[in-house]
């Protein structure tokens, strides 16, 4: 099948290519060499960047699929891990291959001694996404010796390792770090969701009870972030590890994306609004008046979402893990109160249905985190971890892509015509 392009009175044919699941594009790559033209697209709304086999995502329908099994069915019946595995190798493993990959998770758990220096010496008001870039970038420095140009399974397999077995000890120690409490290390006994609130919550004075619900619910919010296609940190880090920078890197490029307020950095200013509005003596529909004028800068955080033109999948399954969790705890949180009441009225209301602007996943996650005793900062922190497999998965994918090629646009030049060199003198 093929598209026809008529400009400049020359019609020019190009490929229209298709994907496994039916969604077509038109092939450019010999757009400008045939008709000197380039594409503009800002935010790159309409545009391919690759062909890629890890997750689909179909907006219209609401649909998520990693390695083409439904997030539904990975949040009831995986496990972080398992699904790391899935998007990284391209298969749930079996049980030898579990085992072993647990394995070197464990043995990769604890983070250079030197590296805790660094950490000593930053101000506990610092915020751990700062940290945790920093220190996922420090890795090639204490483990060097991974570059593209070594770039072997067996190289490859230890840094995926390191990146989500240290990931969590990193954001762990950020926490201790900023109450001011001794860093807690990983136990050998205890699998990965269970070592990361360990390491959280317990300290030399006090254990903390691993309850099993509280770790089913970190579980699936972990699974539920785990990939989502090329969106913007996904895509940062495939743009920067297409320079052919170190793995690390191009991860540390990530998380400094996924910080925005309009990515990953919504699910940390949902609880922000929501706390305002409970402060505040707004009502959620003043609140969502706010939303809908164009003269206030006020957003409806965790609502709308570049790809879902419906309810984002994932904010339909932590929505009731909402409830769910709260029944057991029996604990009662104002501020879920009030993100149904936003939903319900956004959901009914002609601004919202006509942009088609649903709940993403952003919108009920920090009131799990909270529910947890995750403090609202490290939320993105939290993001950053679900997304790491993700992350490593694409980049790996552009490396065995052929042909590889540097991520490079162009653009449409809109500045001053040839110019003449002022000498100082003459300028007014
Ligand atoms: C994530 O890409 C991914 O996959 C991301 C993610 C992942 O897993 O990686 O799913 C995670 O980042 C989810 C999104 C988290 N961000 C937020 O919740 C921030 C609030 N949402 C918006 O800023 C916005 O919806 C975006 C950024 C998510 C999407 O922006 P788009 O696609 O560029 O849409 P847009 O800004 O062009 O908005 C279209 C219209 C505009 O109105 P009009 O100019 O047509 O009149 O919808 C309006 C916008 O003003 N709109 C909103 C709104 N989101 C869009 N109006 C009020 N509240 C909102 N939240």
């Amino acid at each position: 099948m093929n598209a026809e392009l008529s400009y400049n009175n020359k019609k020019t044919e190009l490929k229209v290519l298709e994907g496994s699941n039916g969604e077509t594009a038109i092939d450019i790559t010999k757009l400008r060499n045939e008709t000197g033209l380039i594409t503009y697209d800002p935010g790159y709304q309409n545009t391919g960047s690759c062909q890629s086999a890890i997750t689909f995502i179909d907006g219209e329908k609401g649909i998520l699929r990693y390695r083409g099994i439904p997030v539904e069915k990975l949040a009831e019946k995986s496990t972080f891990i398992e699904v790391s595995y899935l998007l990284i190798y391209g298969k749930l493993p079996n049980r030898e291959e579990r085992a072993q990959y647990s394995q070197q998770l464990s043995i990769n758990a604890l983070l250079h001694e030197d590296m805790l220096h660094y950490l000593e010496n930053i101000p506990p008001t610092a915020h751990p996404m700062t940290l945790l870039s920093n220190m996922v970038n420090s890795l090639s420095v204490y483990y060097p010796g991974f570059y593209v140009e070594n770039y072997d399974n067996a190289t490859f397999h230890l840094m995926a390792a390191r990146l989500i077995s240290k990931i969590r000890t990193m954001a762990a120690f950020c926490y201790k770090k900023s109450i001011g409490e001794p860093f807690v290390y990983a136990r050998e006994d205890l699998l990965y969701v269970q070592n990361f609130l360990n390491m959280m919550f317990s300290s030399p004075v006090k254990s903390y009870e691993l309850d099993p619900d509280i770790i089913r619910t970190l579980e699936v919010l972990l699974i539920l972030h785990a990939d989502h296609e090329q969106n913007c940190s996904t895509s940062t880090v495939r743009l920067v590890g297409s320079s052919k920078v170190n793995l690390y890197s191009s991860i540390c490029a990530g998380i400094c994306a996924l910080w925005g307020p309009l990515h990953g950095g919504a699910n940390q200013k949902v609880i922000e609004m929501l706390e305002s509005i409970q402060k505040s003596s707004l009502s959620p529909k003043d609140c969502i008046e706010r939303a809908k004028s164009k003269d206030n800068p006020f957003r409806l955080m965790g609502f709308g979402h570049r790809v879902y033109r419906n309810y984002d999948p994932r904010a339909k399954i932590l929505k009731a893990y909402c409830t769910k969790l709260f029944k057991k705890m029996k604990t009662n949180d104002p501020l879920l109160e009030i993100a149904m009441q936003l939903e319900e009225l956004a959901l009914s209301d002609d601004y919202f249905i006509e942009r088609k602007l649903y709940p993403n996943v952003d919108f009920y996650s920090g009131i799990l985190y909270r529910t947890i005793g995750i403090p609202t900062n490290m939320f993105t922190v939290m993001f950053a971890m679900g997304r790491m497999p993700g992350w490593i998965a694409h980049w790996r994918e552009m490396h065995d892509s052929l042909p590889f090629k540097i991520g490079r646009p162009r653009q449409i030049y809109t500045g001053s015509p040839l110019s003449e060199y002022v000498p100082i003198e003459k300028r007014t």
